[in-house]
């Protein structure tokens, strides 16, 4: 596996990688990988492709009350499961690299960045938006995997391409849990014990919810039920709906392709989730 840490190392790289697999698949991270992520470098290798990982804590997308500088970081756990699970190539730049002195140019999303995670962190979809977009001129891959973890993440990216009609294909990799059904996500490590066993309650009231959902009927019954259920848990709901899955509308009744989205805090821990509803 090779390490690349500047712009030319990067694309001599991809270039000869693609020569050699005939293409190029780019899983895109923060580092802090966890069984979520190595499902996404899994379904890239098993593309075919040679697989790039980039490894970026991206300044950008932090909100201005986020703390940057508690995310996680384990650059030699990542580099040895990112070479366990078949990644022909790491890309590691810096800040400087990603954002030179002088540019001038973000992406601001809108549509499926509007509301939701788009409300409750100012700025952070243009972050994503922006440092994809440069990944991907970057490394150039013939497909990028995201998780549907991070749903809207997801939909805001796989509009992005297409806006912009980017030549590559957003593949979106289901949810890896935890066995009793919590999310995998680099902020769990941020739960305490107590919240830890607390914190199986959001995907669970996600599956009741959705068995809950009659077609055509009033989502609202049981979405507040399930916003009832979390804060009696001690969850700070900060939003519990019924959207469209590609658009984020929200929606009062369920249709084919709606999705359940949750974002509820613990302790210091905000939790995102989402099903098919
Ligand atoms: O999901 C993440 O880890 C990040 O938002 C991403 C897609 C790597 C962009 O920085």
């Amino acid at each position: 596996m090779q390490i690349a840490r500047t712009l030319s190392e990067v694309q001599a790289a991809c270039v000869t990688a693609r020569g050699s697999a005939g293409s190029l698949a780019l899983v895109p991270t923060m580092g802090a990988l966890h069984p979520g992520h190595r499902a996404l470098v899994h379904a890239a290798v098993a593309s075919g492709a040679a697989t790039v990982a980039s490894i970026f804590v991206n300044p950008l997308q932090f909100a201005a009350s986020e703390d940057l500088s508690r995310y996680p970081r384990d650059e030699a756990g990542d580099l040895a499961a990112l070479e366990a699970s078949g990644c022909a190539l790491v890309w590691m730049p810096d800040v400087e690299t990603m954002y030179p002195a002088g540019g001038g140019t973000t992406i601001v999303p809108e549509g499926p960045a509007e509301n939701w995670e788009g409300t409750a962190r100012p700025g952070h979809f243009r972050g994503v938006a922006t440092v994809c977009a440069k990944l991907f001129g970057q490394v150039r891959p013939d497909r990028a995997y995201f998780g549907e973890k991070d749903w809207q993440q997801l939909q805001v990216v796989t509009r992005m391409a297409a806006d912009l009609h980017l030549p590559l294909e957003i593949v979106p990799v289901e949810t890896i849990r935890e066995t009793d059904g919590l999310a995998m996500s680099s902020r769990n490590r941020f739960l305490t014990t107590e919240e830890r066993s607390r914190a199986r309650l959001l995907y669970a009231v996600l599956t009741e919810t959705a068995r809950a959902l009659a077609p055509g009927g009033a989502a609202s019954g049981p979405l507040d039920a399930a916003r009832q259920t979390l804060a009696a848990a001690g969850f700070g709901v900060d939003y519990f709906a019924l959207v469209d899955g590609p658009t984020l509308t929200e929606l009062g009744s369920r249709i084919p392709g709606a999705r359940l989205i949750a974002a509820a805090r613990l302790g210091t821990v905000r939790l995102l989730d989402n099903i098919a509803a």
